[in-house]
């Protein structure tokens, strides 16, 4: 592994602006996390803006003119991109004398910044600009997931949302004319017997019926763009948000549970641009009709009126009985959809451990218990429904024996013309009523389902303010103050006032019995659990100031069981980040032991890797692992029994690397093989959350029984053997 310079050459003049400007405002841009289109000849406006916001600093890429520019004199600065591909640093302007100033940022820092009036600044710079600010208050930038901020999320489509309403009116107001022909046909054509008005009359419902076909579609078609376009929003927003929700949310909550509510959200935006939109442009219909019927006939518009009321009664009535059954589907589907989601997560466990019977019970109940309360929910809506359709049906039937009666009785002056009219547009009334009506049923399972998912994506999250806290270079100094931590929900602490002071560069081995708080330590460092007391600081600095994402980097991490994702041996070496090679991979290999049964692959550094790695043995799992961990060159390597799925030889192989690799960095190596740890600088001894020593392995064996002990246990074929420690081990036994 290179150093950061040699493998990514000389840093573009525009990355270089970019990071003066940003550590005007206290903030380190980091070129390792630029990523730009190598395609590009320089770094694209766009691509320097989204690197400042990943690194959460407020940052847009903007055209500005000259005059714009002479605004800028104590704002601080703004980045100018030049034509040629470079780019400057604009720190003030003087309206004076009419220049700004702008700084080379290849220039050394001493110099300062040179005047540039506006004929030369036009030769080089078209109006291309990055402007960039520190943010506070990152939580205005992310709402929170809520029905409001999704209607927020459909209104942005205003464009289309308009077009919408166009089309709706203008559908609306198409349905009154077959209705109002229908009329002049019976009222007319057949009183009068008029063959031209019948021609008439044909040759413009027809052309009608074609136009309201093409704009059904349209409308739907606008409908359905507005859903992929929300829905793309959407799922870009939920990731994001769920993948900076803290580690400690997904240890205590069930993968499928997680995947299960969160994708309920789609549920509700289909609800709103499908049945929540269909209905409100209905109301549209609604309201241009309503007029018109009442025009046709009073009294039938009322009893239209009064039964859509009478449905709505029913419905709400039933709303609070089908809210309390929908929240029992609701559970019952989760816990069923975690049992599935923990089968298929833990299936190499299930099936080792014959397990099948009983996970095939635990769904067996789960789907009965969905299924149970599935049945009472729908018995239950099944009743309003039931009740509706009499007066549903009344509404038309009643509309034509009224209306009927009224003909014939011929007192009010109702015509069979406008009988017919009325029939077909109080359908087209009714059934948006209804629709309403039903929406508020639907409204109470949206509102669940919007529940679920913003119980997810609502938690507090790990990196609140990416962009805050320092970005120090770290040199891998690490101590502990006095820290106390008690994982959230147990009563005893799993590190009980622990304090130590490693200088940077050492190897740290942690020892003691399975619970005494190794990984916890670990887990701090890594700022996975930040609840604690005391101070852990890094080269000085307090771990809570620290940038997470810039500390997480500066890790590089092994686990006892380590996650490796489809694709290539050298994308999982890689993993993805920029500026490494298949010469970094090779090194990286080479130095975790990898190397060797790497080429012994058929395709070598190309062989591809399943999910779950089923072709890979443990051993070359953890091998690739390592490597992946190394690869960046870590300031702090952390190996939580990294070692102890190996068989002895490739144990042996890492171990003989483990010098090596720990050279320039300070590296923290839990084990329970003790003897992996013996060329340790230091090695700590915990136990029950208490730190009992810390001191390199010779003087641990003289002076910490605990230590003794365990070294005891594991060597005693050693001591049979009449090595050096039967002395000290054997009067421990
Ligand atoms: N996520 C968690 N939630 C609650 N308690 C936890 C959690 N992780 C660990 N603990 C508890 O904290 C204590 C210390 O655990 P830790 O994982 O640090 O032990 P360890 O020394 O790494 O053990 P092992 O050698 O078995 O890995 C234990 O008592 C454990 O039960
Ligand atoms: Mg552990």
């Amino acid at each position: 592994m290179g150093s950061d310079a040699s493998r990514s050459g000389p840093i573009h003049p525009r990355l270089l602006a970019m990071m003066m400007a940003a550590r005007y405002y206290g903030l380190d841009l980091d070129p390792i996390e630029f990523r730009g289109d190598p395609n590009e000849p320089a770094p694209t406006p766009a691509a320097l803006s989204s690197w400042a916001q990943g690194a959460g600093m407020w940052s847009r890429a903007v055209r500005l003119r000259w005059r714009h520019l002479l605004g800028f004199n104590d704002t601080g600065p703004v980045v100018l991109l030049f034509t040629d591909g470079t780019a400057g640093l604009l720190t003030g302007a003087s309206v004076e004398h009419k220049v700004v100033m702008v700084r080379d940022p290849r220039a050394p820092e001493a110099e300062p910044p040179v005047p540039v009036d506006e004929m030369r600044l036009a030769e080089v710079w078209a109006g291309e600009a990055i402007m960039l600010r520190a943010q506070r208050g990152h939580a205005e930038a992310d709402p929170p997931f809520s029905l409001r901020w999704l209607f927020g999320l459909v209104g942005q489509e205003r464009a289309a949302i308009r077009d919408m309403f166009i089309a709706s009116v203008a559908l609306s107001f198409l349905t009154i004319f077959p209705a109002l022909m229908v009329m002049t046909v019976v009222d007319r054509v057949i009183t009068h017997r008029s063959y031209s008005t019948l021609a008439l009359v044909s040759v413009i419902l027809a052309i009608m019926i074609l136009y309201e076909a093409l704009l059904s579609h349209a409308r739907r078609l606008i409908i359905l763009v507005v859903g992929v376009r929300v829905d793309a929003k959407l799922n870009l927003h939920v990731f994001n948000r769920l993948i900076r929700l803290p580690l400690d949310y997904f240890e205590r909550h069930p993968a499928g549970e997680t995947m299960y509510k969160v994708t309920q959200i789609h549920q509700v935006r289909q609800f709103i641009t499908g049945k929540l939109m269909a209905t409100f442009l209905d109301l549209i219909t609604l309201a241009i009709l309503l007029p018109i019927l009442f025009w046709l006939n009073a009294t039938l518009a009322w009893i239209v009126l009064v039964c859509a009321a009478l449905i709505l009664l029913i419905i709400v009535a039933y709303l609070r009985p089908i809210r309390l059954l929908f929240g029992r589907v609701v559970k019952a589907e989760t816990d069923k959809q975690a049992a599935l989601g923990e089968t298929i997560f833990g299936i190499k466990t299930v099936k080792s451990l014959a397990l099948e019977p009983q996970r095939k019970a635990l769904w067996d109940e789960r789907v009965a218990e969905a299924g149970k309360w599935r049945l009472a929910f729908g018995k239950i809506s099944n009743w309003p429904q039931t009740l509706v359709i009499p007066v549903e049906r009344f509404m038309w039937v009643g509309i034509i024996l009224i209306g009927a009666y009224m003909t014939i009785s011929d007192e009010t002056g109702v015509g069979v013309g406008s009988l017919f009219a009325f029939m077909m547009l109080s359908q087209r009334v009714s059934a948006p009523l209804v629709g309403l009506a039903r929406l508020m049923e639907e409204w109470e399972e949206v509102g669940g389902a919007m529940g679920q998912a913003a119980d997810v994506l609502n938690r507090p999250l790990e990196i609140d303010n990416a962009g805050t806290g320092v970005r120090p270079k770290f040199s891998g100094a690490v101590s502990f103050e006095d820290v106390t931590f008690t994982y959230p929900g147990t009563k005893l602490p799993a590190l009980n006032k622990i304090s130590f002071d490693i200088p940077a560069g050492t190897m740290l081995g942690l020892v003691g019995r399975s619970g005494s708080g190794k990984s916890t330590i670990t887990r701090l460092l890594q700022g996975i659990n930040r609840e604690y007391s005391g101070f852990v600081k890094i080269d000085g600095a307090d771990l809570r100031a620290i940038n997470l994402r810039h500390l997480r980097s500066s890790f590089g991490v092994v686990l006892q069981e380590n996650f490796l994702f489809r694709g290539s041996i050298r994308d999982n070496i890689l993993a993805g980040r920029p500026g490494l090679t298949l010469d970094d991979a090779i090194r990286a290999a080479r130095l975790a032991g990898a190397e060797e049964f790497i080429e012994r692959m058929p395709n070598g550094y190309e062989t591809y890797i399943e999910e779950g790695s089923p072709n890979l043995s443990g051993g070359q799992r953890q091998r690739l692992a390592i490597a992946r961990a190394v690869i960046t060159d870590p300031r702090i390597l952390i190996l939580d029994e990294a070692t102890s799925a190996l068989d002895p030889e490739s144990e042996a192989l890492v171990n003989a690397n483990l010098l090596r690799i720990a050279r320039g960095r300070t590296m923290l190596i839990v084990s329970h093989r003790l003897s992996s740890l013996v060329d340790c600088d230091l090695i700590m001894v915990l136990d029950k959350g208490m730190l009992l020593d810390i001191a390199p392995h010779d003087v641990l064996l003289e002076r910490c029984s605990v230590y003794r002990q365990l070294w005891a246990q594991q060597n005693r074929h050693i001591d049979s053997q009449g090595n050096r420690n039967v002395a000290l081990a054997a009067p421990r036994i």
